[in-house]
């Protein structure tokens, strides 16, 4: 599967919820590739080469992909890894046009605050363009609630099911992911959450949420590989 974590606001959570979720899909098994495909940052390739300098297993490759070629990139990678997980910019991009034209799911990490919110028309539009061109395929864009406080009253993920409902073609994930510290001690290390040794009760809440995205979006099975693949697998 094809599967974009975009937006066009800077800083929600897109890379660290591609890197995270793409690390727990090539812990199940899965031959997974990262694109890295934001123009003006490559946090992602720095995250994954900090990964392989530490020598972090699984090894999860990363590519950096850019530009009006995109789509025709993914489409082709695509076909050598069961799943590519690609990372864009946080900006109305070249690159998140293409790979919504292509991909099976799209990611937009948000938390409801009001500057966030007022990217959902700008979001639509894209999804509305993509739409236009897929046919038969048409592309739910997900919210996923990132970043939310962890305080219990918070009704972020209540003001989520509203946007959602303002806006047709979006829909709400179950898994929400909340500010927690684990997220950037892992990123310091080349980690997914999941991966970190001494978890506190807030590093466990963290790698359940990890855990539970993934499962939400890829199944919770292990990955039984495809026959006849490009690792002659
Ligand atoms: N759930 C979380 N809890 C705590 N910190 C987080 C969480 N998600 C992301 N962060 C931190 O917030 C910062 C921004 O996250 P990230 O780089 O993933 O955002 P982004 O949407 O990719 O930003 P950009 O638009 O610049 O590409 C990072 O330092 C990351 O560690
Ligand atoms: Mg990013």
């Amino acid at each position: 599967m094809i599967l974009v974590c975009g937006g066009v606001k800077g800083g929600t959570g897109k890379t660290t919820t591609a890197v995270n979720l793409g690390i727990e899909r090539a812990r199940r098994g899965a031959k997974v590739l990262l694109v890295d495909a934001d123009p003006d940052q490559e946090s992602l390739t720095d995250y994954i080469a900090n990964r392989e300098e530490r020598k972090a297993e699984p090894s999860v490759s990363v590519i950096q992909v850019k530009g009006t070629t995109t789509s025709k990139s993914l489409v082709a990678l695509s076909k050598d890894y069961d799943d590519v997980l690609v990372d864009c910019g946080g900006f109305d991009s070249v690159e998140l046009r293409q790979a919504v034209l292509i991909c099976q799911a799209w990611i937009v990490p948000l938390n409801p605050t009001q500057m966030q919110v007022w990217t959902m028309p700008k979001l639509k539009e894209v999804l509305d363009g993509a739409n236009a061109m897929r046919g038969d395929a048409q592309l739910t864009a997900h919210l996923l609630g990132m970043r939310l406080s962890t305080n219990s009253l918070n009704r972020a993920r209540s003001d989520l099911d509203t946007v959602a409902q303002e806006f047709e073609g979006f829909g709400v994930l179950t898994t929400v992911v909340h500010q927690r510290a684990a997220f950037e001690r892992a990123e310091a290390l080349g980690l997914a959450v999941t991966e970190l040794e001494k978890a506190s009760e807030s590093d466990r809440k963290a790698r359940d949420a990890v855990s539970m995205l993934h499962d939400e979006l890829f199944g919770s099975l292990r990955v039984t590989r495809r026959k006849g693949g490009a690792d002659g697998r």
